[in-house]
């Protein structure tokens, strides 16, 4: 049988992709520590660098909305070039986070370790003691489509709990609540929004949809939406 090669299966790379969980340094690995310690260049938003402060001996570059592409770029071929480069990305990088958008910029073959924090989503299942094997995972966070929000219906219609990262700019915790109330949901459908998890102005409010409607929510949130009891949960 022939082979197949992953690249960074199970080997040590220059280039590591850290997860550095949802805020708190509690829930900061200690592998991320390592990792990041020894990292010659250390790339992230000021949340991410900030957050690893005291670990931080090489290079520092700050990610900003307008050089993501560049800053990913630069770190992959600082890794050819044998540097150790550590991209630092916030909860999980595969859920939402840096992962895609470095496989997309720097190509689906380059050699990368990836190293998986706690997601928001983890964090939030556990803040409200649900279990989440069964939801449907969505993320709206800069790509807000309707095949996406078609699933959302579809699954909440089917009785099912959907766990979605909102848009910060255009689908947020009201709009996604009068999307769904547009869409024929009732307006008694509960309405988890989990702001800030892990820090210290974490705020975690379950409502129904009609209600969210009138309330104002922080842009770092996570929702959960649950069309009816199951039994199972
Ligand atoms: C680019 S996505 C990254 C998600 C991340 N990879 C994860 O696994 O949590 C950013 C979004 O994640 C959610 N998020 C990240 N940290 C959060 C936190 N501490 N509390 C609530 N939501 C958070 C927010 O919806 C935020 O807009």
């Amino acid at each position: 049988m022939e082979e197949i090669k992953i690249q960074g299966g199970n080997t040590v790379s220059e280039l590591k992709l850290v997860g550095i969980g949802p805020g708190s340094p509690d829930y900061v690995t200690d592998i991320a520590k390592r990792a990041v310690q020894s990292a010659e260049i250390v790339i992230g938003a000021q949340r991410a660098l900030d957050l690893f402060k005291d670990y931080i001996n090489g290079e520092m570059l700050c990610l900003t909305a307008k050089n993501v592409k560049e800053g990913l770029v630069y770190g992959a071929k600082s890794a050819q070039k044998g540097k150790n480069v550590v991209i630092l990305s916030t909860g999980d990088p595969g859920f939402s986070g840096l992962l895609g958008s470095l496989l997309n910029f720097a190509g689906k073959q380059i050699d990368v370790e990836v190293i998986p924090g706690v997601s928001s989503l983890q964090l939030c299942a556990a803040r409200l003691r649900m279990r989440w094997d069964t939801a449907l995972l969505l993320s709206f966070h800069a790509d807000v489509t309707d095949e996406k929000k078609s699933m959302l219906v579809e699954f909440l219609k089917y009785g099912k709990t959907v766990m979605l990262l909102p848009d910060p700019n255009s689908f947020g915790p009201c709009e996604v609540a009068k999307y769904l109330i547009d869409q024929g949901l009732n307006p008694e459908t509960s309405i988890s929004v989990c702001e800030n998890l892990s820090l210290e102005n974490e705020r975690v409010a379950t409502s129904t949809l009609g209600e969210v409607l009138e309330q104002e929510f922080e842009k770092l949130c996570v929702i959960v939406v649950r069309a009816k009891q199951q039994t199972e949960e």
